[in-house]
């Protein structure tokens, strides 16, 4: 039987949160609608996070009200503390999942969150505690497991500490996020065998943003370390604010057709993944 790769989408949020313009409620529950009628199992739509750090995440409360919840998908949003979790509370009893974040790198840590990395465990830890209250899952990210845009090239062992230190916390799939999209597969081989040590495959993901057009070769070399789940903006939008030169996620069309071309199962139509990616490139500024 043809094994399963589960595809994450994430353009509502890492996409849309890179756009120079605030995307209105309206046109990102229409993206989220049409994703949501693909069978996609996980869309990442939205972030508590500062609207002062990313104000084109501050509709996230409205889009999570208005937007349809299909049966079946679980909608992720990121929290970076506990500010952030009390906004999300009212959420909680809905098919949501938190998303807390850290980086393998001293200096995106401060540029993204403020604080050292050490310092980004310390905040999130109780929003993992009231998330497992609450029955809501957790997922975790570690970002620039390659290179960071502040400290150059990431070590493979700092990102299995960042793996260890985010699972010590609960137990949760990690994605692993080359932020900037500069890992070489051979790189990202090095890294994945490190970060293998301390976690099983099942529970990680890849996460490749696309600078030097590596991203789908990034998904082969995990695909053969035992890795079935990915991270896919539609469209190929995407970028984060606070690391300069990180390009798009790579596209979920492209990765469908290739973990399809490569005889691996997803459950998702290319046909409406297709119009989705028109519309989300429709709304690029
Ligand atoms: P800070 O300024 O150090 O926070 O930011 P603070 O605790 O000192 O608070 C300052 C003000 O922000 C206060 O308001 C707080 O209430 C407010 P004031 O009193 O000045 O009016 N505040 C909040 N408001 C709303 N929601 C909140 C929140 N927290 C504080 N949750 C903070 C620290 C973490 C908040 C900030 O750095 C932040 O929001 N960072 C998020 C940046 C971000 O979202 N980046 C993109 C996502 S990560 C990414 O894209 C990478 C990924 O895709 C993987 C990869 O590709 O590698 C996941
Ligand atoms: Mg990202």
């Amino acid at each position: 039987m043809a094994e399963h790769v589960t595809i994450h989408e994430v353009g509502p949020r890492d996409g849309l949160q890179n756009e120079p313009g605030v995307i209105s409620v309206a046109d990102k529950v229409a993206l989220i609608d049409l994703l949501g009628t693909s069978g996609l199992t996980d869309i990442e739509v939205g972030s508590f996070v500062s609207p002062k750090w990313v104000p084109q995440m501050a509709n996230t409360p409205d889009v999570l009200t208005k937007m349809t919840r299909v049966a079946g998908c679980t909608y992720g949003v990121l929290v970076p503390n506990m500010r952030g979790w009390d906004s999300f509370a009212p959420f909680a009893g809905g098919p949501f999942e938190v998303a807390v974040f850290i980086s393998a790198s001293e200096g995106f840590s401060q540029s993204n969150l403020n604080c050292s990395v050490a310092e980004s465990i310390v905040r999130l830890t109780p929003v993992v505690s009231a998330a497992e209250a609450a029955g809501v899952p957790v997922r975790g990210y570690v970002s620039c497991i390659t290179d960071c845009p502040f400290d150059g090239p990431t070590q493979p062992e700092s990102v299995a500490k960042a793996v260890a230190d985010l699972r010590s916390v609960a137990p949760m799939q990690v994605s692993l996020g080359d932020t900037l999209g500069r890992g070489e597969p051979a790189r990202v081989a090095t890294m994945l065998d490190a970060v293998l040590d301390i976690a099983p495959a099942d529970q990680l993901a890849g996460h490749f943003h696309d600078t030097g057009g590596q991203a789908l070769e990034n998904v082969s070399v995990a695909l053969e370390k035992g890795l079935r789940h990915f991270d896919s903006a539609v469209g190929g939008l995407g970028g984060c604010p606070y690391a300069p030169g990180a390009p798009g996620n790579v596209a979920t069309e492209a990765v469908l057709a290739h973990v399809t071309a490569l005889g691996y199962t997803t459950g998702v139509d290319g046909d409406v993944i297709t119009q989705a990616a028109a519309l989300a490139r429709s709304m690029k500024g």
